[in-house]
């Protein structure tokens, strides 16, 4: 029996897990939500399923097991709470809340009512993220090069209202802490930023461009460049490289294709199917989320991924406030 599922928040984000809930054999798209009822009209009919503007259809449905909440982030923290008060699972869109101290609100409300919460973290699912782990278990140093144009296509204004969005710099530099942590198979300890306002159009006065140095728990060390002054057209908005002696893998085009290098040998590469560039791993982190769901063995961003990606991140920004490197705190 699939799992019923409501996509709440019809935009950009919500259209691609929406599309992946209709592809896939083990869950069945029966609501969509949004407060812009044109928007939910326009997607339910798309998908073959029903609008609402009322949340409460969601929450009250005994036939939804599953949520997606693809809303505007300041939201996020109160549409989790109720998704798990009323006992729906959720897949919850990155960032997973505006500050720490809500991540471990959701934390602690998702376990005490027993629903699985995975957070959007779509980069660990490509194929070229997957392999570059797999090649690369142990590395000692790692890249992090993400560089957008100052209005990317499709995404929305709001993102550069940090009382919506938590922060242009922090609302995506979170995808880049969580995949060095993925990659590394280890945990930030320390990290040391420069940053400043790029000045790009419709952004805020907050930092939206940063280098870093990041030091990890197992030794490894990273560094990282974000901003949304220019996109690189050579290795694109996402590429990521994580290297140990011998083999170096180094991930670009979106996250989608991955060049593993190792001396002597003739370089492997590894290609994502999916044809459009943003949703590239999203559908395996549906697959992932529904295992988990069913009590499978299998690893999924969970809402301590979702905290430690934006605890690091704010690091980042304390660290471009003060000048100063930052330890990051334990939980
Ligand atoms: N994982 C990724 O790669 C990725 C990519 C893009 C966006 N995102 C995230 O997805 C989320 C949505 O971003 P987007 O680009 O799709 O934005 P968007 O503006 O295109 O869509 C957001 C939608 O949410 C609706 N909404 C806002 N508050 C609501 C509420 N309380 N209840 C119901 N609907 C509400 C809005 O009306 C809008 O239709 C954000 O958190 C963003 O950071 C993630």
């Amino acid at each position: 029996m699939p799992l019923g599922v409501a996509v709440i928040g019809c935009g950009f984000q919500g259209r691609i897990h929406a599309s992946n809930v209709v592809a896939s054999r083990d869950t069945e798209l029966l609501l969509c939500a949004d407060l812009d009822e044109p928007r939910a009209t326009d997607l339910a009919a798309d998908t073959g399923s029903t609008a609402t503007n009322r949340l409460e259809d969601v929450w009250d449905s005994p036939h939804i097991d599953l949520v997606v909440i693809a809303t505007t982030t300041h939201t996020h923290h109160d549409l989790a709470l109720a998704g798990a008060r009323s006992g729906k699972h959720i897949l919850l869109e990155k960032p997973m809340a505006m500050t720490v101290e809500e991540c471990l609100d959701i934390e602690r409300v998702a376990e005490k009512c027993g629903v699985v919460v995975s957070v959007g973290y779509k980069f660990r699912y490509t194929a070229a993220s997957v392999a570059a782990r797999r090649a690369v278990p142990e590395p000692r140093v790692l890249h992090a090069h993400t560089l957008y144009d100052p209005a990317p296509p499709g995404a929305s204004s709001w993102v550069n209202d940090p009382a919506l969005s938590g922060g242009r710099l922090v609302s995506s530099l979170v995808h880049s802490v969580d995949l060095l942590r993925f990659l590394s198979g280890s945990e930030v300890v320390r990290v040391f930023a420069e940053g400043q306002a790029s000045g790009a159009s419709g952004t805020s006065g907050d930092p939206d461009t940063a280098t870093a140095t990041l030091l990890f728990a197992n030794g490894a060390v990273g560094s990282l460049i974000h901003g949304t002054a220019g996109a690189s057209a050579l290795v694109s908005t996402w590429s990521f490289q994580t290297a140990a002696s011998g083999v170096n893998a180094t991930i670009h085009d979106h996250g989608r294709r991955l060049v593993l290098h190792r001396p002597g040998e003739v370089d492997e590469v590894v290609i994502d199917p999916t044809d459009d560039p943003f949703a590239a791993g999203t559908a395996p982190l549906l697959a992932a989320t529904v295992a988990r769901i069913a009590g499978e063995d299998v690893t999924v961003p969970g809402p301590r991924d979702g905290t430690i990606s934006l605890l690091v991140s704010r690091c980042i920004e304390e660290s471009i406030a003060s000048g100063q490197p930052v330890e990051i705190p334990e939980l």
